[in-house]
């Protein structure tokens, strides 16, 4: 644009005058000591942000869009569909409490990614890492919600405050006071270990988490007789993918950097992974969780009243059977990059063997 001596407007506003003159006026205004500007005292870190947004890697910004793109509503989903008078006491219950088990991990899953999301600011993480833990974390919100929801329809004050009439409703009610009781261990653990650990050591414990959520999610949307359900574990099997490939190309990107401390770490994550995520994946090992010793019985009485009601929940050789093929995925992964996978032998896998997990040791989500 040509310099004019006529005052600038745009939009109505007037900028003063042209762009020469209003850089010269503008100077001339500074203030600038002789022996130059003082430099600004270093940052100390961790600092909450880095006031940058550097993009390292091109695949985890293209992910955040995606994540936009396939964002969804769990409000608008057909929850009227849902006739909870279609389904027996029983069956409702079941589903009830298949939920409460699963909002056991989800429940937690915003506060988890949340304080993953603020660490990864705190550390300076290129700016699609953070944004991409941002993006898990609204999706746990949401998966949170269908929980919510699908709870509140089937059994009103569930999964803690519903009228409790028969001895299967006060079964189910203990069962889920003594996971509540679990996730409140893992919770201290997870936020201990934060700071302790390199990002990539917490990715490869999401990893795990990752594989078992889109696993579930991916066997019970083609099992369920239920069009709502089926929708809903439709959206929540595809962001649990894009949560997967979040953690594959982060660790990629990772894991030429760890040590070998770092990677016996991982073998020993990878293993807590596996004690952790069988509660919703299929029936917890003996380790790290306390439980009455009537709450494994119980909950195959309750896990088949869920069944009944067609909500997709697979059999316990399906769910082993779906188990191992998730841990083959992962155990494919972790050796390409020369970490030892521990030995699973409640599924006959071989590996490294790690005993003694507690609740130091968790970190996996979902
Ligand atoms: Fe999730
Ligand atoms: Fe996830």
């Amino acid at each position: 644009m040509a310099l004019s001596a006529e005052p600038q407007t745009i939009g109505g506003v007037d900028h003063g005058p042209a762009k020469g003159a209003s850089k010269l006026a503008l100077e001339s205004r500074l203030v600038i000591p002789a022996s130059g500007f003082e430099p600004a005292p270093e940052v100390p870190m961790p600092n909450i942000f880095p006031l940058e947004w550097e993009v390292k890697t091109e695949e985890l910004a293209a992910l955040y869009e995606k994540s936009k793109v396939q964002a969804w509503n769990p409000a608008t989903l057909p929850w009227d569909d849902l006739d909870p008078s279609q389904y027996t006491a029983e069956e409702r219950l079941g589903i009830m409490y298949w939920y409460a088990v699963l909002a056991n991990f989800d429940g937690s899953g915003p506060a988890v990614f949340g304080r993953a999301m603020i660490h990864s600011y705190e550390v300076h993480a290129e700016d699609p890492l953070r944004k991409c833990f941002f993006s898990v974390t609204r999706d746990e919100m949401n998966h949170e919600e269908c929980c919510q929801r699908a709870i509140a329809k089937v059994m009103p004050g569930g999964p803690l405050r519903f009228e409790v009439k028969t001895a299967l409703d006060r079964a189910a009610l203990n069962n889920i006071q003594w996971l509540y009781h679990n996730g409140g261990r893992y919770w201290r653990g997870y936020s201990n270990s934060i700071d302790k650990y390199p990002l990539s050591v917490l990715f490869t414990s999401f990893l795990m988490g990752e594989v078992a959520a889109s696993t579930l999610f991916y066997g019970m949307a083609h099992k369920t007789t239920s069009p709502v359900f089926k929708q809903v574990f439709t959206r929540v099997g595809q962001d649990e993918s894009r949560h997967l490939a979040i953690c594959i190309k982060m660790l990629e990107n990772d894991w030429p950097r760890l040590n070998q401390a770092h990677k016996d770490l991982i073998t020993r994550q990878l293993r807590a992974g596996f004690v952790f995520l069988s509660m919703i994946l299929w029936e917890p090992p003996n380790l790290f969780w306390e439980l009455p010793n009537y709450f494994i019985p119980n909950h195959r009485v309750l896990m088949d009243a869920a069944r009944q009601a067609g909500l997709g929940v697979l059999s316990y050789d399906e769910q082993a059977e779906n188990w191992r093929i998730a841990i083959a995925r992962v155990k494919k992964v972790v050796e390409d990059w020369g970490i030892k996978f521990p030995a699973i032998p409640e599924l006959d896998i071989s590996g490294v063997d790690v005993s003694n997990i507690t609740a130091a040791d968790i970190i996996p989500v979902f």
